[in-house]
């Protein structure tokens, strides 16, 4: 049986650089006594700069606690979470916007709040600028994200979801911060959107030189976009490393989350075009 305390296996190069992320021996346990349930047990990982880390795993595997942890949202119930050299529980909210920002799974706008407010939130809470910087710097970001300054006085209800994915992005990345995290960042897009999407986050990940970790399901996401895979299973991150390594790795999870159908579709070379059988 294998130690569980060893490190996961890293398939990838390590680089040398101090890590922007860095889980070390992470146990998260919810619920008491007989209720309790442990989700990640002594789970390690850490996170390069400049990496587009995608976290998979099965539904419930702890991937958004995880996230939510870097956040300094919820605490590690033993172990440590480290962004940015500081533990991500100690960082304050303030703190967190300006070193991490998340794209929650849903978007997560506040209903009541114009596309402007909503971008402006964090800038604004902070109280420290006069209003028409802040409204500026909002601007700046929804251009960033591929919006019209036309966009900034709709209410959220009426955007397409592409467009809410993008203000969501632009809220985000209100304050600059070096980390973004994503959780499920194209999903309920349409094909299309959903291209467009990876798109913008490829470009904005090189232009802001972003370091990023996102949890996604979807595998065309995943290969157009990621630098690294860290699968979550069995409590822990089983494995890291490049996509194509990581899908080769023997286990139940990554055979079935890479190996079926759609995992063979998303793994052909984008060039091979597949054709109908001669009758
Ligand atoms: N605050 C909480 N209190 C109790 N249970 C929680 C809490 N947050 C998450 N969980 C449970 O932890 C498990 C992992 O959740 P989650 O991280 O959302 O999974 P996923 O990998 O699908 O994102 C789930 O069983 C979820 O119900
Ligand atoms: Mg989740």
């Amino acid at each position: 049986m294998m130690a569980r305390s060893a490190p996961p296996e890293d398939l990838a190069m390590a680089p040398g650089d101090p890590p922007v992320v860095d889980v070390e021996g992470l146990w998260t346990t919810f619920g008491k006594g007989d209720e309790a349930f442990t989700v990640h047990q002594d789970l390690q990982l850490s996170v390069q700069r400049g990496e587009i880390l995608a976290l998979v795993g099965g539904s419930g595997t702890g991937k958004t606690v995880l996230l939510r942890q870097m956040l300094g949202l919820a605490r590690p119930t033993r172990g440590s979470v480290t962004v940015l050299g500081q533990p991500a529980s100690e960082m304050g909210r303030e703190g967190a916007a300006s070193r991490v920002g998340m794209l929650f799974q849903q978007g997560a706008l506040y209903s009541a709040f114009n596309v402007l407010d909503n971008v402006a939130f964090a800038l604004r809470e902070q109280g420290t600028l006069p209003a028409d910087v802040v409204r500026d710097a909002a601007l700046v970001k929804l251009q960033m994200v591929g919006l019209e300054p036309e966009h900034a006085s709709r209410m959220p209800a009426d955007l397409s979801g592409g467009m809410v994915k993008r203000v969501a992005l632009a809220r985000a990345l209100i304050m600059d911060p070096p980390l973004l995290l994503l959780d499920e960042p194209t999903a309920g897009l349409d094909p299309s959107s959903s291209d467009d999407f990876v798109a913008l986050l490829r470009e904005l990940h090189q232009a802001l030189r972003l370091t990023v970790v996102m949890v996604t399901h979807d595998l065309d996401t995943l290969f157009a976009l990621s630098t690294r895979v860290a699968v979550l299973a069995d409590k822990k991150v089983l494995v890291t490393g490049a996509p194509r390594e990581v899908a080769r790795y023997p286990h139940p999870f990554i055979e079935h989350f890479f190996l079926g159908e759609r995992g063979q579709r998303a793994m052909a070379p984008a060039h091979t075009v597949v054709t109908a059988k001669e009758p």
